[in-house]
């Protein structure tokens, strides 16, 4: 855990947290980090918390002797979202310090109560809110709900222009050479582009018309830096993140990039042997191209890859007259996410009767996802030469939609 300063009476403090699953769900190759600031005027608030895990928030406490602040001092815990990864240091907060008073949205109210207690001074802001913390600090919250719990908003210091966004424009992925977007370049950027798509798809996808709603709010402020809850802090790519954002967003209404994503499950090598000569369509095509094999891999690693492909090829075989059953409930993940609008085509096998196509039929209706499907197709057993190069045309019939429409 370490602390950087982002401005006068201006702190960040940054812990890395590696080797757990986010929301006990999400897998973080290369983990994430979870950011809280400090804005000191004659009052001093904390924006944003950190979770209760090991060390924390003993760390956090420690940071707080270095620079020189008075726990006890501490007059306004801001907090822009009650999800407890921002918020589960507050339990051993008031261990430390009472008398503090609670900055948040209406239904942050309600989340505080039921986490927290009933015990603090609970001031609800809205969009015209401000508090003013004395020598120059104001505060400004902007209500963001839905981005990425109902309770969401994000706050804005007036005399740093400093947006302090929470989960809006956030990352996984934890930072060695500096914490902040100014120390790296454009091509070191570019190989953390992965890391905001899984956040991006993983957390936040879900509430994507949220997100255009919050960055079309964000317009009318004079942004000089946006200091998410996890991740690095943008200052001079500060107007990239916002676009990388809205991009993001709008690939679940089909604007997505030309790329295909194939997933596949096998039981006995049939479906394997078709995915296999796909595998090496793909390759020969020059489009770029993901492959997923399920159970094997997690559900984050395949909703990072669909959500930004225009293009989805699923494999599965039928399984006791329904989907091979990794694959329905990595769809069904996939739905409830809203991915929408891809362009798709199945193949797979089936021993005793078909029903996996059925079975995607059914998903795909009940999540609304919207996929513009290529003609599916079935084969008994193990494939025959005619098989594999229906397959392959139909592959080739996607590759050009992908293409027409990217
Ligand atoms: Fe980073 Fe929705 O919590």
């Amino acid at each position: 855990m370490k602390t950087v300063n982002l401005g006068q009476g201006i702190e960040q403090l940054t812990v890395d947290i590696k080797d757990i699953l986010f929301e006990g769900l999400w897998e973080m190759p290369k983990g994430v980090t979870l950011n809280s600031y400090i804005v000191k005027g004659d009052e001093i608030a904390i924006i944003d918390g950190v979770c209760g895990w090991e060390g924390v928030p003993e760390d956090l406490f420690k940071l707080f002797d270095q620079l020189d602040i008075d726990i006890k001092k501490v007059k306004y815990l801001v907090l822009n979202h009650l999800e407890p990864d921002h918020s589960g240091w507050i339990t051993e907060f008031k261990k430390m310090h009472t008398d503090f008073e609670v900055i948040c949205t209406d239904k942050g109210a309600e989340l505080y109560k039921a986490f927290f207690g009933e015990d603090e001074v609970i001031h609800v802001v809205n969009d015209t809110s401000e508090i003013n913390l004395g020598a120059g600090k104001v505060l400004k919250f902007l209500t963001t709900p839905h981005v990425h719990w109902p309770d969401a908003m994000l706050t804005y210091e007036v005399s740093s222009g400093i947006l302090f966004s929470c989960d809006a424009f956030g990352m996984f992925g934890t930072f060695e050479q500096s914490t902040i977007d100014d120390a790296y370049t454009d091509l070191e950027i570019k190989a953390y582009q992965r890391e905001i798509n899984r956040y991006y798809s993983n957390i936040i996808g879900a509430f994507s018309p949220f997100v255009l709603k919050a960055i079309e709010k964000c317009k009318g402020l004079d942004i000089k830096m946006i200091a998410p809850g996890h991740g690095l802090i943008w200052h001079q790519r500060k107007d990239w993140i916002l676009e990388t954002y809205t991009h993001l967003a709008n690939n679940q209404k089909g604007d997505a990039e030309e790329e295909i994503t194939l997933l596949w499950g096998s039981m006995y090598g049939m479906t394997e042997e078709v995915v296999m000569a796909v595998e090496e369509k793909l390759k020969k095509s020059e489009i770029k191209y993901y492959v997923h094999r399920v159970p094997e891999t997690s559900w984050g690693e395949i909703l990072t890859s669909v959500w930004t492909s225009k293009g989805i090829i699923l494999a599965m075989p039928t399984y006791e007259y329904k989907m091979f059953p990794p694959m329905a409930a990595a769809l069904e993940e996939i739905g409830k996410k809203k991915a929408h609008g891809k362009i798709a085509f199945r193949f797979g096998s089936y021993g005793w009767s078909g029903g996996a196509q059925k079975e995607l039929d059914e998903i795909h209706e009940k999540l609304r996802m919207g996929w513009n499907f290529v003609a599916p197709y079935e084969f008994k057993g193990r494939a025959k030469q005619e098989d594999i190069e229906h397959v392959l045309r139909q592959v080739d019939v996607l590759i050009e939609k992908v293409k027409e429409n990217s």
